[in-house]
Formats: C-alpha cells, sequence, structure tokens
C-alpha cells in the first residue's frame, strides 16, 4: 500500500483519479488543492475518511507543500490553471501555478526523494492540420500555442531537467481532451450539455471544424496509474483512445442524445489562435506498459455523461450563469 499526494485532487481529472484509486488500489490519498474557482470539494463527497485528506493549499507555497512531499511515497501533479480561454483573458496565475507551482513541486521532490508524476497535455505539441495523416508522439517537437500551452510546455521542460540535473525520480504524461463527470461548465462537452438542459443553444467557436482527441477521464487515470506502476523514470507517455472527433460532430451528438434537434446551435466568435486539430499516437504506452482504454464507444461515455450532469444540477449550478456572462462578453 502506498501513500500518494494528488495536487489538483478537487479539480476535474484530479478528483476522478482520486475515485479511480480509492475504487482500483489499497492506496491513501492527501489531495492538495487552493479550490480556485476551477476545484470542487463535492467533488469527493463520499470518499472514506480514513483513505482520503484534503489539505486546502497552493503548490507554490513551500511550507505547504514540503512536508506534504516529505511524507507521501508519490506526488501524482495535476494542478493547473487549466482552460485556454481564461489564459487569453489573463495569462499571469497560469505562470504562477503552472511554472512556479511545479517548480516549488519537483524542490520538494528532489530534497525528500519522492517518486514525481507530472500530468500534462498534448497541446505542448501544438496542432495538426486537419488532413495531416500524422498524429504526435513522444517524438514531436513542441510547439506550443497558448499561454495555457506554453506554461505546461514550460513545466514539462522543468521536469526533464530536474530528472537529468538532480536525478529526481519523475515521469511525464502528456494526454489529449478528457471527458467525463466533474467537469467545469467553462469547457466545451459541459458547457454545451448544461446548455441544452438549461434550454440554451450550444455555441460552436468558428465553424465548428476543429478536432479534438476525446478520452475518458476515468481511462486517463487507468493509465495514470500504469505509469506509476511500470513506467520507466525520465521517460514521457503519450495518453489517447482514438477518440478523434470535430466540434460540430460532438454538439450535434449531444442534440441527438437529448432529443434536440441536430442544427440547433449557434456558430460563435473564433478563439484567437485556436488550435486545429489535436491526435495522439499512444503506441509507446499500449506496447511498452500494456495499457489499454476501456471507454471505446464515445457514444456510450457521453450518454452517461449527460446523464450524470442531468442527475447532479446542483453541483454546476451555482457556476453556470458567471460562465455565461463571460462568455457572452466576448461573443462566444
Ligand atoms: P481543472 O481546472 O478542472 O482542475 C485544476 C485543479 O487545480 C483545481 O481543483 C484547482 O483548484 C487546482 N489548482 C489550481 N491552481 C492551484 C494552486 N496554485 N495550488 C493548488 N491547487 C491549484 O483542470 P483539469 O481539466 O482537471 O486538468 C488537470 C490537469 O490535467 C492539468 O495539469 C491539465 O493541464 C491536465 N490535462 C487536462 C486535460 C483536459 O482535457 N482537461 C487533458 C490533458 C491534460
Ligand atoms: O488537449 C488537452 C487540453 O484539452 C487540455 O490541456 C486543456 O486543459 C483542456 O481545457 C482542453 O483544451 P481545449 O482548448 O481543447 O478544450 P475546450 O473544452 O476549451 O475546447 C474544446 C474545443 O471546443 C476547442 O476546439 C474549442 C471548442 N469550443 C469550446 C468552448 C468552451 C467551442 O466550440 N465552444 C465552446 O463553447
Amino acid at each position: 500500500m502506498s501513500h500518494l499526494l494528488v495536487t489538483g485532487g478537487a479539480g476535474f481529472i484530479g478528483s476522478n483519479f482520486v475515485h479511480h484509486v480509492l475504487s482500483h488500489t489499497d492506496h491513501t490519498v492527501t489531495v492538495l488543492d487552493k479550490l480556485t474557482y476551477a476545484g470542487n470539494r463535492a467533488s469527493l463527497d463520499g470518499l472514506p475518511e480514513e483513505r482520503v485528506r484534503l489539505v486546502v493549499g497552493d503548490i507554490t507555497d513551500t511550507a505547504v507543500v514540503d512536508p506534504l512531499v516529505a511524507a507521501a511515497d508519490a506526488v501524482v501533479h495535476y494542478a493547473a490553471e487549466s482552460h485556454n480561454d481564461n489564459s487569453l483573458h489573463d495569462p499571469r496565475p497560469f505562470l504562477d501555478t503552472n511554472i512556479i507551482g511545479t517548480y516549488t513541486l519537483l524542490e520538494s521532490a528532489r530534497r525528500h526523494e519522492t517518486r514525481f508524476h507530472h500530468i500534462s497535455t498534448d497541446e505542448v505539441y501544438g496542432d495538426l492540420e486537419l488532413d495531416d495523416p500524422d498524429r504526435f508522439t513522444e517524438q514531436t517537437p513542441y510547439n506550443p500555442s497558448s499561454p495555457y500551452s506554453s506554461t505546461k510546455a514550460g513545466s514539462d521542460l522543468l521536469v526533464r531537467a530536474w530528472v537529468r540535473s538532480f536525478g529526481v525520480q519523475a515521469t511525464i504524461s502528456n494526454c489529449s481532451n478528457n471527458y467525463g463527470p466533474y467537469q467545469h461548465v467553462e469547457k466545451f462537452i459541459p458547457r454545451q450539455i448544461t446548455n441544452v438542459l438549461r434550454g440554451i443553444r450550444p455555441k460552436l467557436y468558428g465553424k465548428g471544424e476543429n478536432v479534438r482527441d476525446w478520452i475518458h477521464a476515468d481511462d486517463h487515470s487507468s493509465a495514470v496509474l500504469t505509469i506509476l506502476d511500470k513506467g520507466v523514470i525520465g521517460e514521457t507517455y503519450l495518453i489517447g483512445a482514438d477518440g478523434e472527433k470535430d466540434n460540430k460532430s460532438v454538439v450535434e451528438l449531444i442534440l441527438q442524445l437529448t432529443g434536440r434537434p441536430t442544427d440547433a446551435y449557434d456558430l460563435v466568435t473564433d478563439r484567437p489562435g485556436h488550435d486545429l486539430r489535436y491526435a495522439i499516437d499512444s503506441t509507446k504506452l499500449r506496447s511498452e506498459l500494456g495499457w489499454t482504454p476501456t471507454y471505446g464507444d464515445f457514444a456510450s461515455g457521453l450518454a452517461a455523461t449527460i446523464d450524470w450532469y442531468r442527475a447532479n444540477e446542483a453541483w454546476w449550478a451555482p457556476t453556470k450563469d458567471g460562465v455565461e456572462a463571460f462568455y457572452a462578453s466576448k461573443g462566444q
């Protein structure tokens, strides 16, 4: 049995990971989370107190971070400012949390020789043309587009440097777009689901032709556990489940699954610098570590996610109006 320190464990993917760890292992977990607008302690409701504890604190604060890293067998680092649209509006918190926060954790992992797994994104590789036959691999050069993705790229490079220069026992994973329960309504899929549930028409940026490579958050969690268990120190693993879809198709599917006409959406102002397409080749993770995703069918995963938002309005309703007011101010 191990004790994990999960940063950002009250956010979307971090809370899914904590739920996954509790039901698939004997590990105990300390969540370190600042509870920014994106964190929600209710995402950890129902988990046994003897196995999960929440510490509310900032990953840039060494006094908070250091004893928690010292007490952990491994750190799984999810905490980040994660939303591209916010990073275009106000980049500063992205530099503080994604760069300085990762640096602070790495210094503690170095001091205490604690195993470290860094959660990152496929966005560090930039984007692909719609008709490009290639997908991202671990060898693709970094070419981030937004303040968000550039700070994630910077954090990845810090991890690599701390492995090489200081011998920190770290691995990195870069995953594609996640969907599932507990995702903030600012993000594409929950925004459109909750719009439909509220009688608002879904909003597609530009022409809706941009492509994302969707993976269920639970599959992301099983991949991270696999890397913690079998990953080679210093290595990077891409995580993806062959789920490429253009945004228009995703909105049409949400409308179909909720019994609405499939053309009942609006095209709105595009995101500046909007990445065209992401696509992951996860051959290394599958062939070297033996991981496979379990959510093969996007439509049924999406239907279950719609059911979750329908059943958990109390979880998302307090944030919905503020998010829509923010988007409306930008014509989105
Ligand atoms: P999220 O915004 O839902 O959650 C982020 C969490 O981090 C929140 O609980 C927030 O309170 C916490 N946090 C933020 N700043 C903090 C700080 N300074 N100190 C402590 N806690 C802080 O994000 P998410 O979508 O769950 O993403 C989690 C991680 O996964 C991020 O590192 C992100 O880059 C990465 N990732 C996300 C996706 C995706 O599709 N969402 C895909 C690949 C990788
Ligand atoms: O690829 C992994 C990344 O996926 C993560 O690193 C990020 O943390 C995560 O936020 C996500 O980034 P995206 O920018 O791809 O996700 P978002 O949900 O913001 O948007 C998905 C797509 O949908 C993108 O092409 C923009 C578009 N979009 C988004 C919103 C909010 C719309 O068309 N309409 C919308 O209302």
